[in-house]
């Protein structure tokens, strides 16, 4: 999904409605969440992203009080939480597998948070419906969840989390059993309402195109820590390590010698000598990791000045739709993927060929090989 209604205008970077700090929980001898600190303003949709098991599901679960934090504190609207049990803190929550009540209804699966209130029949009644169409599913409170399809079931679980009016909602992976052409629809759906209600949100996915698509920010995650907190156009173009420019989306990995000058980082392969800003290489040392996004490089003639990151060999063409990547075999060893928009670039530089290689430098990083 390419959204392009613009994002809503933040509120004061001090507006901080949901605040975790320093935030850790074991078990056993893994470290499930690992000294976490995260703020969220309010009406951000802020999404957990990361490979299974980095502690996603976890960070969720101390938010809502499903579990108790070994280290720090969570504040909402700046209240300390962890004293407070699960339904006493406000909080809206979709799993990944609906979760509805079988032998209930419909109207009754999304009024339940409010009867476990307290609030009367006919208050229930009026928000229940309120909250079904708000999903757009106004006439479905008589059915039971089983004649529902699994993305009907998916928005009754969101109606039922809106329906308390929560400061803070939180998502764990809801699209992921959903039918990939029905999750761009309720992909779409979901930030329709979270911008319409303007309620703080985090989204738990390990889609990337998902998170990139949806979020105001993306908390990248491993290993229990967050290796980046960043707008998905920061995460991608300027990536915080070696990590987080491996996870999002495709990247040429080079190794380099480096002699550092100065004012600059140069790194060396074979008769390729590039300068960088120091601010983009990260560390020091002799070898170093450039990373560098197929968008960035382009075939161009070979041996014109042009040609800054060397010349090769085309060994492969992958053709896909939208545009070709040329696997280009360095003369210096660096095994290349190029991106050329289109499909020009089939006739243009065919299997075998001769090609010089540029590379945008302000979007090339240097990371240690190896460090997180
Ligand atoms: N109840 C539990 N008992 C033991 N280990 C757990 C428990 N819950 C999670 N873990 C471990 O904690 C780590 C993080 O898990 P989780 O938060 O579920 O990751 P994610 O949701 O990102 O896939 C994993 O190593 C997982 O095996
Ligand atoms: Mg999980």
């Amino acid at each position: 999904m390419n959204d392009s209604t613009p994002a809503p205008v933040h509120a004061a970077a001090d507006d901080v409605s949901l605040s975790i700090e320093g935030v850790t929980r074991t078990f056993g001898t893994t470290r499930a969440v690992d000294d976490v600190s995260i703020r969220v303003r309010r009406g951000e949709f802020v999404t957990l992203l990361g490979p299974s098991g980095c502690g996603k599901t976890t960070l969720l679960n101390l938010i809502a009080g499903f579990l108790a934090l070994e280290t720090g504190e969570i504040f909402i609207d700046g209240q300390p939480i962890s004293g407070l049990a699960p339904h006493e803190r406000n909080i809206g929550v979709v799993f990944q597998n609906y979760a509805l009540f079988p032998h209930m209804t419909v109207a009754d699966n999304v009024g339940f948070g409010l009867r476990m209130r307290g609030v009367s029949k006919a208050e229930t009644a009026r928000r229940v419906q309120e909250a079904l169409e708000m999903v757009r599913l106004p006439q479905m409170g008589d059915r039971r969840p089983r004649q529902l399809s699994g993305g009907q079931q998916q928005r009754i679980a969101l109606a039922r989390a809106l329906v308390i009016h929560p400061q803070l909602i939180l998502l764990d992976e809801p699209f992921s059993a959903i039918d990939k052409n029905l999750r761009a629809e309720m992909q779409v759906e979901l930030k329709r309402i979270q911008r319409q209600i303007g309620i703080t949100t985090i989204f738990v996915t390990h889609d990337q195109s998902e998170a990139l698509s949806l979020s105001d920010r993306i908390a990248v995650m491993a290993q229990g820590r967050v290796q980046q907190l960043s707008e998905p156009t920061e995460l991608y173009r300027r990536p915080a390590n070696s990590f987080v420019a491996s996870f999002i989306g495709e990247i040429n990995r080079l190794v380099c010698e480096r002699r550092d000058e100065a004012d600059c980082a140069v790194l060396c392969a074979g008769d390729v000598r590039l300068r960088l800003p120091l601010s983009r290489a990260i560390g020091s040392g002799t070898q170093a990791t450039l990373y560098v996004r197929p968008e960035a490089l382009r075939a161009v003639e070979a041996g014109t000045p042009e040609a800054n990151f060397g010349a090769g060999r085309v060994e492969a063409q992958v053709y896909q739709g939208t545009h070709v990547d040329l696997i280009v075999q360095g003369d210096n060893g660096w095994l290349l993927r190029i991106r050329e928009p289109g499909f020009e670039a089939l006739e243009r530089h065919p299997v075998g060929s001769r090609v010089g290689v540029h590379a945008e430098l302000a979007e090339a990083h240097v990371f240690q090989p190896g460090a997180a």
